[in-house]
């Protein structure tokens, strides 16, 4: 569905990383972790394309967004302030997690906390213990982001364990997350677990491999460029191991991993 949204709040979180709240109670209502909204941040014609953003978080009828700065279409979102003109956006769109799973290990690198902090959530309240891996370069300047997530978690009922992976060693485990998912599922009886993943492309192909050696069901969130986010313009086609191409809008974005050509991704 489309809609006019108000922006309730658009709040700097860490440097370059901003929660954007969105009045969108359609949306928000029929939103389920991992899908996504096309969003127009500009109300002329440059730039003209919508942006994909995960769904973050619902809180009754808002909806939240946390996004990163990196081109112009993000830069324009983070200089909009409460109260301004709406925001014209539809969704929610594709095919988010699959939350029947077993003792879930979630793994996000950067910004793939985005789409796992409303699995995590969404997760703990259907009962589960939820292990959140989250990995960054370093803590520093990300300081905001960490405390942005415990609080995420504090306002649970405690059965999200967040631990961090810095690779300059400034917080956590020393190094990638992937060798943090690689410990946890060494420490526990690892065919009972299931991984659920979302961050750079390079991650991901460590995180399917990982759990493929140790027959974990996994799941990963990919991303891709986006023109229409509806199926139409295939620009966002992924391999897939069939020998075809799945379309990360419709059939995802997230995923089995074991339905994606890695080799060709
Ligand atoms: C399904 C999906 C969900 C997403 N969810 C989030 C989210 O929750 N939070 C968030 O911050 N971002 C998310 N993204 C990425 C986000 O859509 C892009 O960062 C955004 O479109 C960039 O727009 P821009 O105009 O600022 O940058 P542009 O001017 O379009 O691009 C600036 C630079 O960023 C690069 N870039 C653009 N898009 C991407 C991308 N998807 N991945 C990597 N590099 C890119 C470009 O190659 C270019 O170098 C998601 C993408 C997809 C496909
Ligand atoms: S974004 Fe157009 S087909 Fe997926």
């Amino acid at each position: 569905m489309s809609s006019w949204a108000q922006i309730k709040e658009n709040k700097k979180v860490a440097e370059g990383i901003y929660r954007l709240r969105l009045e969108a109670p359609a949306i928000a209502a029929a939103a389920r972790p991992g899908q996504f909204v096309m969003l127009r941040v500009s109300h002329g014609l440059d730039p003209l394309l919508a942006r994909p953003f995960s769904i973050h978080g619902v809180e009754g009828e808002d909806l939240l967004i946390l996004y990163k700065v990196v081109g112009k279409g993000t830069r324009l979102l983070s200089l909009k302030r409460p109260g301004g003109k709406t925001l014209s956006l539809w969704g929610p769109l594709g095919k988010g997690f699959d939350l029947n799973v077993q003792r879930p290990v979630l793994v996000a690198g950067g910004m793939g906390i985005a789409p796992l902090g409303f699995v995590a959530q969404e997760l703990e309240s259907q009962g589960n213990d939820v292990a959140f891996l989250c990995g960054l370069p370093g803590m520093q300047g990300f300081e905001g982001l960490a405390s942005h997530l415990s609080g995420l978690a504090m306002a649970t009922s405690g059965r999200i364990s967040i631990s961090w992976a810095t690779e300059d060693g400034s917080a956590g485990h020393n190094g990638l997350v992937t060798g943090l998912l690689a410990q946890t599922l060494e420490a526990g009886s690892a065919s009972t677990r299931s991984v659920l993943a979302c961050g750079p492309l390079p991650m991901l192909k460590a995180v399917a491999t990982i759990s493929a050696q140790r027959n974990v069901p996994c799941q990963v969130s990919l991303e891709a460029p986006m023109a229409c986010g509806l199926g139409a313009c295939l620009g966002c086609v992924i391999p897939a191991a069939d020998g075809g191409y799945l379309r990360a809008c419709q059939e995802g974005p997230v995923l089995k991993a074991e339905l994606v050509d890695w080799a060709r991704l």
